[in-house]
Parts: structure tokens; C-alpha cells; sequence
């Protein structure tokens, strides 16, 4: 891979700029523009302006300032959908609400609080599995994980009506994906699209379900020392309260960055080690000897080291967060290249992390590369599944946990391979999913 910068770029159609290509095949293409064309590749995507760096220190540069970026023209269309909560706030309204959070996903209150959640939810979807079956683990993982964050995060409230937030997400989610390939993307959302009236027509549904919960909470008075009764009672310096709207949103973004990206971590790993049979038995083999049939404790997780490295390697090759993107609020240099404001500086894990420079025979599956202490020598961004700087990904420590919890509970009673027939297709929208799910195969774990 060329490690030298080059200006220029990819040569552009009239209108569409770099677009077509992009749309055709997004991973390839970014791929092709870091090993032609070097660490920082001016673009245009349509009539958006777009620089996309592939160099740990200019990423570092622009993840680690504070106050010179906000996140780039992409993230507005899921605005829809998770409105100006934690994902998508910039400022002081977003510094205020990450402090009011944050204290929710401290190591030990996700020991003792959480663990018992997950515990539950997967034991309750391993009775519906049985051996000699095939699965789409997709969905399963999707509704696992919903469950978990909507227990968890919001208590009984939401948990009864799990399944319908969901399938009402996804439905927007999806929609919205098909928009981020259009040049219509840069209308507004207000137009009277069929597509537009689509997505409103999913949110009003999950409006729908969020609000009467939010006033029934409000209503009871009850404090449950979940998220929900934290946001319901944090109170600015003047004593006011968050609005039905701004608590609205936050439900929403947790509930969707909460669940989505930790099924397809979930979704990924399962199908590599279907792939990896030697990988599949050691890690089995691993968690038997520690565990011996029982569900983990936070702090039995801490003594599976290859699990770990399991789980890092997958956000390694198939990071749910594929790509990422920032725009300067005034015009300013990144790695020493002026970048005027507005314009989208565009990151990617998927191409970074299967960067040779950083990583030996990057596109093997080896997850034993991670258990000498990798992620200490390696440049900071050069391996960045959560993100990084100020706006790392809150639920990180809590992501790794439930995936450990839920594989430690799989793999002692399955044992998982490729269904025939079936192609597994990486799908890189919002989130990198697998096209048409993940089939496998179940048999009895020996
Ligand atoms: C494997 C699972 C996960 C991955 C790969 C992941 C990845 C990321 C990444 C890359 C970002 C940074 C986006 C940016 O700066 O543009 C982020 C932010 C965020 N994530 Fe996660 N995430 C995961 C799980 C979770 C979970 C479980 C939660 C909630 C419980 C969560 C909540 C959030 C929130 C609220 C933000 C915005 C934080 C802020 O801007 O202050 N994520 N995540």
C-alpha cells in the first residue's frame, strides 16, 4: 500500500464527482483510493466537497482536537431518527448530556447491574436453538441485543415493547441507508419524497411507542437507577429539566446505537469462527476451562484473554463502524494540507485496519496477533473500531462486555458452521452489515 501523499485524487465525472464510483462499491473504492492515490485523496461526492486521510497521525489530528470539527454532512441523515441526542449533539448541549450519561457505563455498575440482563436474555433465546438447525444469526443477534439495551438501558417500560422499536428502526434504518448512495441526499428532509413520507412515516411509529413511556415514567415518579430515570432527573444549573423531546431523542440514540452495532460484532465473529474451526474449538475450549457450564462474571471475562482477542480481531476485519467523517468549522491544515471549512474529512476502519504497514497478512483471520500487547505499539488510529478523542463511543466497555458474555454462553453449547447454499455478503450502509443475514449451521458443541 502507498504510504506517500499524493494530490489529485481519482478523476471526477462532470456532476456527480466521485459519486458513481463510490455508490457502485464503497469499500472497494475507498480501498482503491488508498492504494493509488496515498494518505490524503481529495474527492467530491456529488456536491460535497470530501478529503479522505488514511494516515493515523492526520486522523489523530482530527479526532483529537477539540472545537475545530463537527461530524461531517453523512451523519445528518440519520437525524431523522436519533434527532440531536448524545450521537449527533455538538457543543455545550453535547458536552452536558455526555456528562449526565456517563456515569451509567462505569465498569462497576455494568457488573453488577447489567450482566444478570444479558445473562437472562441469551439464556432465553438459547432455548429456542436447538441442534441439527440451521440460523440466520442476524436477526437473532439484532433481537438479542434490543432486548438487552432496551432492559437494561430503559427497564420494563421498554423491554415489553422491544420488538416493535426495532423492527421500527430498522424500517427507518433502512431507508435511509438507500438515500446515503443518492445525490438527492442533499435535498431537504421535508420534501415530500415517497421515500421522505417513508422514513417519517417510521419514526412516527417509534414516537409512537417512546413518548407515552417517557410520560408514564415521568408520571410515576419511580427512580430506577437506569439511564432513563438518570436523564429524567438531571437537571441543568439553572434547575431545568430535559424536555419530552430532547429525553425522546436520547432514548432513541441509545436504543440504536446501543443495539445495531453490537449484533453485528456478535453477527461477524460468529461467522469467522464458523469459517475457523481450530479458532472455534480453542476459544470453546478456553471459556470451558474457566466457566464449566456457568455464565460469566464481569470478572471472569478479564480472564479470557483469547476471547478478547477474538472479539479484536473481528472489529479488526469487520468493524461494525466501517467509516467515518468530520468537517472543520473554519478552514484549517490536516497533515499539513489546508482544508477549508465545510468541506468532509472522510476516515475509514475498514481500510485502515487492513493497512499492511500496520497489520501482517492483513486479511487473515488471526486473532492470536492481538494477545502479545499489539494494540499498545501500534499507532494510536491506526486500529480504531469505537472512534477515539472525545466523541469515543460511551458504550464501548460496555459493547465488549455483552458480546464476551453472550460468545461465552454460545460456544460451550454449539458448535457453528457455514450453511451450504449460502453466501455471506458484506453490506456497507450506515453500519457494515451482512446482506442477507449470516446462515449457520448448529450442531452440538463436543
Ligand atoms: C461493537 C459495538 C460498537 C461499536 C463498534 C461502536 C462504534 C462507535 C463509534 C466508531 C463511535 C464514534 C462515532 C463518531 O465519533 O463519529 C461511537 C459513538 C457512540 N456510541 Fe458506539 N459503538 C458500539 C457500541 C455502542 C453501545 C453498546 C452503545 C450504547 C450503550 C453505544 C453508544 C454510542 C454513542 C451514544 C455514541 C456517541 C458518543 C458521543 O458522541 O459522545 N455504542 N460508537
Amino acid at each position: 500500500m502507498a504510504a506517500a501523499v499524493q494530490p489529485g485524487g481519482p478523476k471526477r465525472h462532470f456532476l456527480a464527482g466521485n459519486l458513481p464510483e463510490f455508490r457502485r462499491d464503497r469499500l472497494g473504492f475507498l480501498m482503491e483510493c488508498a492504494r493509488r492515490h496515498g494518505d490524503f485523496v481529495p474527492l467530491r461526492l456529488g456536491v460535497t466537497r470530501a478529503v479522505f486521510i488514511n494516515d493515523p497521525g492526520a486522523i489523530e489530528e482530527v479526532l483529537g482536537s477539540s472545537g475545530t470539527f463537527v461530524k461531517s454532512f453523512a451523519y445528518r441523515m440519520i437525524r431523522p431518527v436519533v434527532a440531536n441526542g448524545l450521537l449527533l449533539s455538538e457543543g455545550d448541549f453535547w458536552k452536558r448530556q455526555r456528562r449526565l450519561v456517563q456515569p451509567a457505563f462505569q465498569r462497576a455498575r455494568m457488573g453488577e447491574a447489567y450482566t444478570p440482563v444479558i445473562v437472562e436474555c441469551t439464556e432465553r433465546m438459547l432455548d429456542r436453538w436447538t441442534a441439527g438447525e440451521v440460523r440466520d444469526v442476524h436477526p437473532e443477534m439484532m433481537r438479542l441485543t434490543a432486548q438487552v439495551a432496551g432492559q437494561a438501558f430503559f427497564g420494563a417500560d421498554v423491554s415489553e415493547r422491544t420488538d416493535e422499536v426495532s423492527d421500527a428502526l430498522q424500517a427507518a434504518n433502512q431507508l435511509l441507508t438507500a438515500r446515503m448512495d443518492s445525490l438527492l441526499a442533499v435535498l431537504p428532509d421535508r420534501l415530500p419524497t415517497p421515500g421522505n413520507r417513508k422514513v417519517r412515516d417510521a419514526v412516527a411509529r417509534l414516537d409512537a411507542i417512546i413518548y407515552p413511556i417517557i410520560e408514564r415514567r415521568r408520571r410515576s415518579r419511580q427512580n430506577r437507577d437506569d439511564l432513563l430515570s438518570r436523564l429524567l432527573a438531571a437537571q441543568d444549573e439553572d434547575g431545568s429539566q430535559m424536555t419530552d423531546t430532547q429525553l425522546r431523542d436520547e432514548v432513541m440514540t441509545f436504543f440504536l446505537a446501543g443495539h445495531e452495532t453490537t449484533s453485528l460484532l456478535l453477527s461477524w465473529t460468529l461467522y469467522l469462527l464458523a469459517l475457523h474451526h481450530d479458532i472455534q474449538e480453542r476459544l470453546g475450549q478456553d471459556i470451558e476451562a474457566v466457566l464449566r457450564g456457568r455464565p460469566p462474571t464481569l470478572a471472569e471475562l478479564g480472564t479470557l484473554p483469547y476471547l478478547d482477542a477474538v472479539l479484536c480481531e473481528t472489529l479488526r476485519l469487520y468493524p461494525p463502524v466501517w467509516g467515518m467523517g468530520r468537517e472543520p468549522v473554519s478552514d484549517c491544515e490536516v497533515a499539513g494540507h489546508p482544508v477549508s471549512k465545510g468541506t468532509s474529512i472522510l476516515f475509514s476502519q475498514w481500510v485502515m485496519h487492513r493497512d499492511a504497514r500496520y497489520f501482517d497478512q492483513p486479511d487473515w483471520f488471526f486473532p492470536d496477533r492481538w494477545v502479545d500487547g499489539l494494540q499498545k505499539r501500534l499507532p494510536r488510529y491506526a486500529y480504531f473500531p469505537f472512534g477515539g478523542g472525545q466523541r469515543i463511543c460511551i458504550g464501548a466497555n460496555f459493547a465488549m462486555m455483552e458480546a464476551g458474555i453472550i460468545l461465552s454462553m454460545l460456544l460451550p453449547r454449539f458448535h457453528f458452521e457455514p450453511a451450504p447454499d449460502h453466501q455471506v455478503v458484506v453490506w456497507p450502509g450506515f453500519t457494515l452489515r451482512p446482506r442477507s443475514g449470516v446462515h449457520l449451521g448448529l450442531s452440538l458443541a463436543a
